[in-house]
């Protein structure tokens, strides 16, 4: 098992690029099974999750070429088959086979979902999006059986009862080419959406509404060849962004779309960093004394999930007692009994983190248990004195491009190192 060890404590300057978004890519992949011709996306980041993506596609038979940052699909000899069931279990965004199957082949067949372990993650809104698009859902021997009747998916009005990402994404991919007008209300508005209605709107769909709560999609039956370009990755940059506060003597974060980081950049003004924002880069100065603050997750344009684990060490860096609620998932808490094991003042209490600061880390032996956990370790580890060892890094490399190379480049001491199986 690869391990990562950190000798924390330097400081870190320079210039960092920001890859291309995970959430985008893990859907933009599986939309291309709608297209009728080749599609290119540049921009895509160097993770697992696109590595297993592209082994699911290929074994359905389209035809894939892959050059640094560039990736041709070529869909047509694609068929519907049954999915196979390891990469399918260990990817969250598997789902979204559901979406593009149905919506190419009127049929699905897909083994449910896996990824990081946030406490439950149900998938019932998608399942019913696929219903009101007319589609019977089976569940048969662990997997998802989808089927329209022989004239394909039918447009349809959907409300959503909560705000899903992956609900409105799938929703969105099984009615770009159903019959007739469907309507997705209260849809959620991250960037991510927006970027996969942008790439199947150049493939010819008819989505309009995307980043708003109303998506209107008028369906059309044919889909073609397009190029597009990932956007880049809000979460990613957000972890940048919070070492460079904690302990950076000055770093360039490139390629970064301000407004997709609103809340998170004013949390971070409201603790005392100091940044230059510029159009598609943001340089933070080494930063004084910070202030603690409390964090409520939400959904876009709301404080995101996602980062609320990596900014946890640079607020246990800052001055103050403060508390992080996650109202998206409230069981993303494991980073706080290793936080603590390295010294942290923090602790879990009715589903609410809470943290005493200023902390002084020491490194440790400690265990990632989902990928912005893990994160968040790795944070930790550059931020505390000593040496840190990180266990189960392969949740880690699902979903950050070449972050040894980056932390590297900045100053860091950060390596993966091969080992036995991990003894904690
Ligand atoms: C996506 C992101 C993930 C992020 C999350 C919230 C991807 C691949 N993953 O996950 O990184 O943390 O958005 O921003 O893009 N829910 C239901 N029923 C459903 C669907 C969702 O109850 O059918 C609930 C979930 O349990 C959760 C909330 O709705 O509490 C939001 O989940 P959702 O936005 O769907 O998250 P994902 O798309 O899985």
């Amino acid at each position: 098992m690869r391990k990562i060890v950190i000798n924390g404590g330097k400081r870190l300057r320079g210039e960092v690029t920001i890859s291309g978004a995970k959430n985008s890519v893990v859907a933009l992949i599986p939309a291309i099974i709608l297209a009728e011709e080749p599609v290119i996306l540049d921009g895509v980041p160097d993770i697992s999750d696109v590595e297993s993506l592209k082994d699911i596609m290929e074994m359905m038979g389209a035809k894939i070429k892959h050059e640094g940052e560039t990736l041709e699909i070529d869909p047509r000899g694609i068929k519907s088959m049954p999915m196979p069931y390891g990469k399918i279990n260990s990817l969250r965004a598997s789902y979204y086979f559901m979406g593009s199957l149905l919506g190419r082949f009127g049929e699905a067949r897909v083994g449910l979902p896996g990824g990081c372990d946030l406490g439950p993650r149900p998938i019932d809104l998608h399942i019913k999006g696929f219903e009101a698009l007319g589609a019977k859902v089976e569940y048969e021997d662990g997997a998802m059986h989808l089927k329209a009747n022989h004239q394909g998916t039918k447009g349809a009005y959907i409300f959503m009862d909560l705000v899903s990402v992956g609900a409105t994404i799938n929703v969105m991919l099984a009615a770009v080419k159903a019959k007739g007008k469907t309507v997705i209300e209260n849809a959620a508005r991250e960037p991510e959406i927006i970027d996969v209605a942008t790439l199947l709107n150049n493939m010819g769909a008819k989505i309009r509404g995307a980043g708003t709560n109303e998506i209107r999609i008028e369906g059309v039956e044919h889909l073609s060849g397009t190029r597009h370009m990932v956007i880049p990755d809000r979460i990613e940059a957000g972890t940048y962004i919070s070492l460079a506060a904690a302990i950076g003597d000055g770093v360039k974060i490139d390629n970064v779309i301000y407004e997709h980081l609103e809340s998170f950049i004013a949390k971070l003004q409201e603790m005392g960093v100091e940044m230059t924002i510029r159009e598609d880069s943001i340089y933070v100065y080494p930063s004084q004394t910070l202030k603690m603050v409390d964090i409520k997750t939400y959904h876009y344009p709301g404080f995101a999930t996602d980062l609320q684990q990596p900014i946890t060490p640079l607020l246990l860096t800052s001055i103050g007692y403060g508390k992080i609620q996650d109202t998206i998932y409230e069981k993303r808490i494991n980073h706080v009994p290793e936080l603590a094991r390295m010294g942290a003042n923090i602790e879990v209490k009715s589903n609410t983190i809470y943290m005493q600061g200023p902390n002084e880390l020491t490194g440790t032996d400690v265990v990632a248990t989902d990928l912005r956990a893990g994160a968040s370790l790795v944070l930790a580890g550059l931020i505390a004195s000593g040496e840190t060892t990180i266990h189960n890094i392969e949740f880690i490399l699902r979903g950050y491009s070449d972050i040894i190379e980056k932390l590297q480049g900045l100053g860091a001491d950060i390596r993966i190192v091969e080992g036995k199986a991990s003894q904690i």
